[in-house]
């Protein structure tokens, strides 16, 4: 019976019940928790990158990618609040499609959180290495400070954020909440500045032509799959249902609020951006844009500011503080090149504190080692698979250019959602009675849009990041048959074990 092991709610729920996390988050906080998990590297680097795609038609590409998201939220809400439990997508499959499919999508959020936590590092290195420029006049060396095909050796900067963050969470740094709305209040405020300053400013004829690239892979729809990463992260949200206070109101609150406030901040600042300085692809001799993130467009990139013309956005690795030292504002360029230094480490910390999540309640199911989750004594934390993460996260980051990063992290992330989609509307039909605190509006609509709109944007990513999730799920599968099938404690029709860890957010 390949589908058959479905872990009964009822088991989900009082296991949370048991092993459970304090309670202890609101509705503010938990949006603060989303937006502080969602804003960074999407808007504050590959703003640059959906540019070289899409030229200003990314504003559209945010649009999109913001819709696909939208409506994947609904569905998450809808579990969320029915299953407000840890360990999110991997949790809601296994109570509704069943153990099979939740490895894979356990599998697949490995992509979208250990990867993504990767791209937030090496988006922090573009900051840093930026800051350290602009501020102190230093230059670090280009082999220092880019991977391999960027011309570089090493991203010497992202491993020592990796590293750094990883350090944190062995030793049971989580954020306080109130530590978070710091971040959040850094970041929006200079997200806001950053409007203020732009807007003002904007030359209509920098939205002329609007879609250069048209609306292929490398036109606005590609740049929506890798613009879509600018929204990852809402989903912590509900990772933090099980310390959630009233989680049947609070989550779904805490999902679309932050949601809602993130998409019109990234319309406003890509606008800005657009509008300040242009953000026209920059393209070969045939008049063929560039591949972003590809040694063809660095070498062109650095051609043009070797000879003396202003860096075209799309060319820049802080392109929010780029655009205003650009327009004469370069000591505020460089405090929003602080904002991101400061802010950014937080999300590569959400990102990888969701990762141990899900290793520990894969673990707690029996379907990875129980070693692996072992909890340390002392600091309460998975070091373990913590640190197992870190070396993952680490090495990945030393090499790889952001983008691709990011791309490969979204393939994981899409597949994900579609399968919260699907599993929302099987509860539907299955479980029509159980009680739903937040019911997803017109769910046989709003559910296949997201899995549609999953789809299309899976589609449009660059055909590498398209194989990474069959080549992926195709180890996954291996692992799950060769060792986790035998061992899990749902198929063994045991309980299940573990240890309580902390919380992601304290009270203070
Ligand atoms: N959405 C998060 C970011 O853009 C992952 O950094």
């Amino acid at each position: 019976m390949l589908f058959g092991r479905v872990k009964p709610l009822a088991a989900i729920l009082e296991t949370a019940e048991k092993k459970g996390l304090h309670r202890s988050l609101g509705p503010i906080q938990l949006t603060l928790l989303g937006i502080g998990a969602v804003i960074g590297t999407g808007i504050f680097v590959l703003t640059a990158e959906a540019a070289q795609k899409a030229g200003p038609g990314m504003m559209i590409s945010f649009i999109i990618a913001g819709a696909v998201c939208a409506v994947a939220a609904l569905c998450y809400a809808e579990l969320a609040a029915m299953v407000p439990v840890a360990g999110s997508a991997y949790t809601y499959t296994y109570a509704v499609v069943g153990e099979l499919f939740a490895w894979m999508v356990g599998w697949a959020l490995i992509l979208e959180y250990a990867v993504g936590a990767s791209a937030v590092a090496v988006g922090w290195s573009g900051y840093f290495v930026g800051l350290l420029k602009s501020q102190f006049g230093f230059d670090l060396p280009l082999y220092l400070s880019v991977g391999p095909s960027q011309g570089g050796l090493i991203n010497l900067p992202a491993v020592v954020v990796s590293v750094f963050v990883t350090g944190l969470l062995i030793i049971g740094t989580t954020e306080s909440a109130r530590f978070n709305a710091v971040l959040v209040a850094i970041k929006v405020t200079a997200l806001t500045v950053f409007i203020a300053l732009t807007l003002p400013l904007a030359k209509e004829a920098y939205f002329h032509p609007l879609t250069p690239n048209g609306w292929g892979t490398y036109g606005v729809v590609g740049a929506a799959s890798s613009i879509f990463f600018a929204y990852v992260g809402f989903d912590a949200v509900s990772t933090a249902a099980e310390e959630t206070r009233n989680p049947q109101r609070n989550v779904p609150i805490g999902l679309i609020g932050s949601l809602l406030i993130c998409t019109i901040f990234y319309l406003l600042v890509a606008g800005g951006a657009i509008g300040a300085i242009g953000a026209q692809p920059v393209v070969d001799a045939a008049g063929r844009a560039f591949e972003p993130g590809s040694p063809e467009l660095a070498a062109k990139c650095a051609a043009i500011v070797a000879g003396g013309a202003v860096q075209p956005l799309v060319c820049s690795k802080e392109a929010l503080a780029h655009v205003l030292r650009t327009i004469g504002y370069v000591p505020i360029g460089n405090l929003i090149g602080l904002a991101a230094f400061l802010a950014l480490p937080s999300v590569v910390l959400m990102m990888m504190y969701g990762q141990t999540r899900v290793f520990f309640v894969m673990a707690r199911d029996g379907l990875l080692p129980e070693k692996l989750a072992s909890v340390h004594p002392r600091w309460k934390t998975p070091h373990v698979v913590t640190a197992f993460t870190g070396v993952v996260v680490t090495l990945m980051a030393a090499f790889l250019p952001v983008g691709k990063l990011a791309d490969y992290s979204n393939s994981g992330t899409l597949f994900a959602f579609a399968m919260v989609a699907i599993s929302v509307m099987v509860l539907r039909r299955r479980d029509p009675d159980r009680k739903r605190p937040f019911r997803t509006p017109a769910v046989f609509v709003v559910a296949p849009l997201a899995i549609i709109g999953c789809v299309i944007l899976y589609a449009k990513l660059p055909p590498l990041a398209i194989a990474v999730l069959p080549g992926w799920g195709l180890i996954g599968l291996v692992v799950y048959f060769a060792y986790s099938r035998s061992r899990s404690h749902v198929g063994r029709g045991i309980g299940m074990g573990g240890e309580e860890m902390k919380p992601i957010l304290k009270d203070q």
